[in-house]
């Protein structure tokens, strides 16, 4: 069976652990600050990141233009959507890392980080319309990677067409 490259595949599951981590970093950062227990070393973390998975995604769509991908499992409608739910992967993993920065570039965490001023945080983030659009887009990227397993396992366990071999760093055939 044809597979992914190495690189690719690396790529694939050390952005999925990134994503779990960040995911929980901005979760416990949003309970901190309504607790009243927000701290610069908790923003920098998420921050760094989130910002290391948006790095990881334009490296990984780098070595997709060098290394190629196996040809569709199939060319059925199903098929299409599978693709198209990969491309809406890329874009989402590319423009919510961007409304984090956005995010922290237009209300006071900003300042507070070049001051490494836990005091000048921001309580609330009213006004900030990039703090809305983040969370709606993790919502929306965690909705569309359930959509994205579910399409893995079918294919594993009800077409038993052993996608996984093709995301798998073993040789298995
Ligand atoms: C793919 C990467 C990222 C994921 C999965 C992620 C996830 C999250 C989550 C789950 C929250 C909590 C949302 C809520 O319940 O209100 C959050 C908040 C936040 N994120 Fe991210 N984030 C990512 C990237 C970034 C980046 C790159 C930055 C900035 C450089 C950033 C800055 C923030 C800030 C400032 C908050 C607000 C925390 C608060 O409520 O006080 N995020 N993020
Ligand atoms: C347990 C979780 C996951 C499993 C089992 C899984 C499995 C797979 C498999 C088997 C493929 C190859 C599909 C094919 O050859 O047609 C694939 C591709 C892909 N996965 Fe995942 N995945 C998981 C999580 C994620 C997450 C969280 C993301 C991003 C948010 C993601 C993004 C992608 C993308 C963009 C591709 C397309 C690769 C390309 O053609 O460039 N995956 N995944």
């Amino acid at each position: 069976m044809e597979k992914y490259s190495n690189r690719i595949i690396i790529t694939h599951w050390l952005t999925l652990a990134l994503l779990v981590a960040a995911w929980f970093l901005g979760d416990s950062l949003d309970d901190a600050r309504h607790e009243g227990g927000a701290t610069i070393t908790g923003y920098m973390v998420h921050s760094l990141v989130g910002g290391a998975v948006l790095l990881l995604t334009l490296t990984r769509i780098a070595f997709r233009r060098t290394d190629g991908a196996p040809p569709p499992m199939g060319d059925t409608l199903l098929d299409k959507v599978a693709k198209g739910v990969h491309h809406l992967l890329y874009v989402l993993l590319i423009v919510l890392p961007l409304s984090g920065i956005m995010q922290v570039l237009t209300s006071k965490v900003g300042k507070a980080l070049m001051a490494g001023d836990a005091s000048l945080l921001p309580k609330k983030f009213e006004g900030v319309a990039a703090h809305d659009v983040h969370e709606i887009l993790v919502n929306v990227l965690i909705a569309v990677a359930v959509v994205h397993v579910l399409g893995a396992l079918k294919h594993q366990f009800v077409t038993k067409d052993n996608i996984m071999a093709r995301m798998s760093l073993r040789n298995k055939k």
